[in-house]
């Protein structure tokens, strides 16, 4: 590993610092000005960014747009940024700086962990699923036709900037998408969640900084206790997903990361409460009636097995699913199929009657 560059005490006043494993977060809003400069870097920035950015991004004269969202995870942009950063003849010890959306970060992740065998990384997170989720905890990932995320490391960055300031940009849809992860982690903690839901007139809110600061403080504690999802622990992070990501291929991406992890924590509650559970179904119904995601779900089961498949919980033995016997009380079950399909169809019933379409 590259050397590290040197935050500098006092340059930059954040509200929370907090460490996730070997990472530093710091959390503040107005925190991108103060954020330090490598001695030798490049930056990788999300060229989705509104215009307006341009002169908040740090000044480092190697620079590079890669492509907004899930087009920047290909092997082709992956193979450009790293013929650039040869190209620029960056040694070992420079650093990349990231600025952009979770799949930036992600594809940062992943250049910085295999050129020249690994360098420095630092993440200034743009979206709020960024800054609570997919910048915290070291996952980087790219993906192949055949599925998302296929290819990856864990390689923890050196610091996450979180400057809730830099969401005054982000659309609605995506604002709320990353309420769906607080709100996730809020469940998985039994405290991490503020109790309501923000609008985008919160965003210089310090209510919204705190609610930011739990929901990363909770990540960072199950990333620090098993980094590498070894223990089943982290696993857990997985609530609701299982379904959700399945929903999410089936509808061929029409419904969002955040509309379908929502319909997947519903189906999530339903099936721990069928197991004995102590009920958060009314907790995600309150989010479906705030998120209002469209129902675009089979009418059966059958045809979300494969994708469901493909879960990273699944095992030789088939499938698992995070579950909670109450709120902050998380398990990993494997259940069966007859049951996954009961309750599918109860979830279905439930979210109709809920007003989804
Ligand atoms: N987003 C799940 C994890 O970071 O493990």
């Amino acid at each position: 590993m590259s050397s590290r560059s040197e935050l500098r005490p006092g340059s930059l006043a954040p509200a929370a610092k907090l460490s996730a494993g070997k990472t530093s977060v710091l959390i503040g809003r107005g925190l991108l000005a103060g954020v330090p400069l490598p001695e030798r870097g490049a930056l990788l920035y999300d060229a989705g960014l509104p215009d307006s950015w341009s002169a908040a991004l740090p000044a480092l004269e190697q620079r590079l747009a890669v492509p907004a969202g899930e087009q920047a995870k290909t092997l082709a942009v992956y193979e450009q940024v790293l013929r650039r950063l040869a190209d620029w003849a960056l040694p070992r010890g420079a650093e990349l700086l990231a600025v952009g959306g979770g799949c930036t970060t992600d594809l940062a992740g992943f250049v910085a962990a295999t050129y020249l065998r690994g360098v420095a990384l630092r993440l200034i997170p743009t979206t709020l699923l960024a800054m609570v989720d997919a910048a915290v905890g070291g996952k980087t990932a790219l993906n192949l036709p055949e599925g998302k995320n296929l290819v990856g490391a864990f390689w923890p960055p050196e610091a996450v900037y979180i400057d809730p300031l830099l969401l005054s940009t982000l659309p609605e849809a995506a604002f709320k998408d990353g309420q769906v992860e607080m709100f996730k982690h809020g469940l998985l903690d039994g405290a991490a969640w503020p109790g309501r839901f923000f609008s985008p007139e919160d965003v210089a809110s310090e209510q919204l900084e705190r609610a930011i600061t739990a929901s990363v403080t909770f990540k960072a504690g199950v990333v620090a206790r098993d980094p590498q999802e070894r223990s089943g622990l982290r696993a857990q992070l997985n609530l609701g997903h299982t379904l959700g990501h399945a929903l999410e291929a089936w509808s061929g991406h029409r419904l969002s990361h955040g509309q379908a992890v929502a319909l997947g924590l519903h189906f999530m509650a339903l099936l721990s409460e069928a197991l004995g559970g102590s009920g958060v179904a009314s907790e995600t119904a309150a989010l479906l009636r705030w998120l209002r995601p469209p129902l675009l779900c089979p009418p059966e089961l059958a045809p979300l097995l494969p994708w469901m498949a493909r879960d990273k919980k699944a095992d030789l033995q088939g499938l698992r699913f995070t579950l909670l016997r109450a709120p902050g009380q998380p398990y990993l079950e494997r259940v069966p199929q007859g049951l996954l399909a009961s309750t599918y169809a109860a979830f279905l019933r439930s979210s109709a009657q809920l007003g989804l379409v």
